[in-house]
């Protein structure tokens, strides 16, 4: 159900039926608790009390990320350097508050067990006339949902095909000449998400967030779905070979030797192949179910 209360009963349906590959915007169901579960003040009131955990909050100014020793004391958020960090022009996001405030990882939990997808959901504060991140891509499905004031989107087609985990990644093959052939040709898509709206972003589109035209704080959240692939089940059924004895065996030293190696690759393969051949495919797949709704460990997303 939770998808229900970001994206209403019938968007919700459509997004479990057909995947999206392009961005859409909506509003936000009348009837979601998201604003009773979480609102300004609530992510406010974390920073401002000092109950912001250090390690789960970054700040970031036109583009380039601060220091955390200049807004933390005792491993906490210092709640005297938030409004200096605001009135300073910089954008404060907290990172997975699903793992720090219960009602979110209630959401979250729901989330993954309708779609599969584990996931998280950050909150971003940027003030009036300001940007936080630019130009980026993110791997995995983003759900935007805006809580108060407005936030510029400029959205461009995806620069590589499948972004998944640490390949394609754009921090790694980010070219500086990249951000002006966007501003040359301009977004293929602009969204202006205002308080009670919506955005799905699906992964790989280039998003260029800002609040520069903004006249007062823009405040959202961001709910992540890391989709699952092919790679992730693969790596399911290769780890499921330790029940194997032959996979437990010792390969030795002479076996990994350079002029050996070749040979024993290809022994590795074959035992792989009459290993999978043979495969309790039901079995796996009810492990495989399991996880999907309830493994969050993002070692393995
Ligand atoms: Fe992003």
């Amino acid at each position: 159900m939770s998808l229900h209360m970001l994206l209403g009963a019938e968007a919700a349906t459509a997004l479990l039926t057909r995947w999206p590959d392009s961005p859409f915007t909506l509003d936000l169901p009348d009837t979601s608790p998201i604003g009773r579960a979480i609102n300004t003040q609530t992510i406010r009131g974390f920073l401002d009390a000092g109950c912001a955990p250090s390690g789960y909050v970054n700040v970031f100014y036109k583009g380039e990320g601060l220091h955390p020793a200049r807004f933390t004391a005792d491993d906490r958020v210092a709640p005297a350097s938030v409004p200096l960090l605001l009135d300073q022009g910089c954008t404060i996001q907290l990172r997975e508050l699903n793992r720090w405030h219960p009602p979110l990882s209630a959401i979250c939990a729901g989330i993954q067990a309708e779609t599969g997808c584990p996931g998280y959901v950050t909150a971003f504060i940027t003030p009036p006339a300001t940007q936080g991140l630019d130009y980026h891509w993110d791997q995995y499905l983003g759900i935007v949902v805006q809580l108060e004031g407005s936030k510029t989107w400029e959205l461009f087609r995806p620069k590589v095909d499948a972004p998944h985990r640490d390949h394609g990644m754009s921090t790694n093959l980010w070219q500086d000449d990249w951000v002006h052939q966007w501003q040359q040709a301009g977004p293929d898509m602009t969204v202006e998400l205002t308080a009670g709206r919506v955005l799905v972003l699906p992964r790989g589109w280039v998003h260029n967030p800002h609040a520069r035209n903004a006249t007062e704080a823009s405040v959202h959240l961001t709910f992540v779905l890391k989709e699952r692939s092919p790679l992730w089940v693969a790596e399911r059924l290769i780890a499921s070979a330790i029940n194997d004895p032959r996979f437990r065996a010792i390969i030795t030293p002479a076996d990994l030797a350079a002029e050996r190696l070749p040979e024993t690759v290809k022994d590795v393969r074959a035992l792989m192949l009459d290993y999978l051949d043979h495969l309790d495919v039901d079995e796996l797949a009810r492990a495989l179910r399991h996880a999907t709704e309830k493994e969050t460990s993002h070692a393995t997303l």
